[in-house]
């Protein structure tokens, strides 16, 4: 049988990531979070020293970038973590200091560079589900699944509004749709890779749709494409 490479791309806080784990439990297939590889650099360059008043020592960050080194491990529960430099930095990468300093990390063209080279490599093999918002633009072009997953800007900030409040933090709602609008507008008008659909990306839009159905379309976009493949084969 034929092993896939899976692009899924999307704004941010629109499930992506959930969908493709769910995805590649039910597959067998990999999968690679590559935000959380451009939050271990900029949680490296914080760590560093090399963020300061959202000012970033670009030099000092390119001198280092070839040893910076992004992993996955799972734990016994199979729950991927992030591993930099062999440490285990899961939980960290997700707080709110690395949040805040991502966004411009990842516009830099020489981070881009070095993350997609990784991925690609990561990749290779096929048998790959990857969740960015590059990955059907650049980093796979010839992916043979791509999906662009969206859902409206009130119900992101919403949804992350409820995943902050579960881990017991109290932000305003008015915050948090603030940032949604501008992790997009920095995420899709940056000069290198920006986030943009593919032109042969299926279109999903999960501002209505419940888990299982989201999970249910992408399925069926799976065994489409399989199927598609293996006459082809
Ligand atoms: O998906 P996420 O929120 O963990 O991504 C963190 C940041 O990394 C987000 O600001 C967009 C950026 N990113 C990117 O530029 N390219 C990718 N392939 C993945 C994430």
């Amino acid at each position: 049988m034929k092993k896939i490479i899976i692009a899924i791309d999307g704004h941010s806080s629109c499930g992506k990531s959930t969908m493709a784990k769910t995805l590649a439990a039910k597959t067998g297939y990999t999968y690679i979070d590559t935000g959380a590889m451009y939050r271990a650099v900029t949680l490296y360059a914080l760590r560093r020293g090399f963020i300061h008043d959202n000012t970033i020592d670009e030099e000092s960050l390119r001198k280092e970038i070839n040893n910076i080194k992004i992993t996955f491990g799972k734990d016994s529960d199979g729950r991927q973590y992030t591993i930099l430099n062999g440490e285990n930095v899961e939980n960290e990468i997700r707080g709110m200091e690395v949040s805040n300093s991502v966004s411009p990390i990842s516009a830099i063209g020489f981070v881009r560079e070095a993350m997609t080279v990784e991925q690609r490599r990561m990749g290779a093999e096929g048998a790959i589900i990857m969740d960015g918002r590059d990955i059907g633009t650049t980093v796979f072009p010839d992916a043979e699944l791509k999906i662009f997953i969206t859902a409206s800007e009130e119900i992101r900030a919403r949804r992350r509004y409820d995943e902050l409040v579960q881990k017991g933090e109290q932000p305003k709602f008015e915050d948090v749709l603030k940032n949604v609008r501008e992790r997009d507008y920095i995420d899709s008008h940056r000069s290198v890779s920006p986030l943009r659909k593919a032109d042969d990306a299926i279109v999903l839009d999960n501002s209505h749709m419940t888990f299982e159905e989201q999970n249910e379309w992408l399925m069926n976009r799976y065994l489409e494409i399989k199927s598609a493949n293996e006459d082809r084969d």
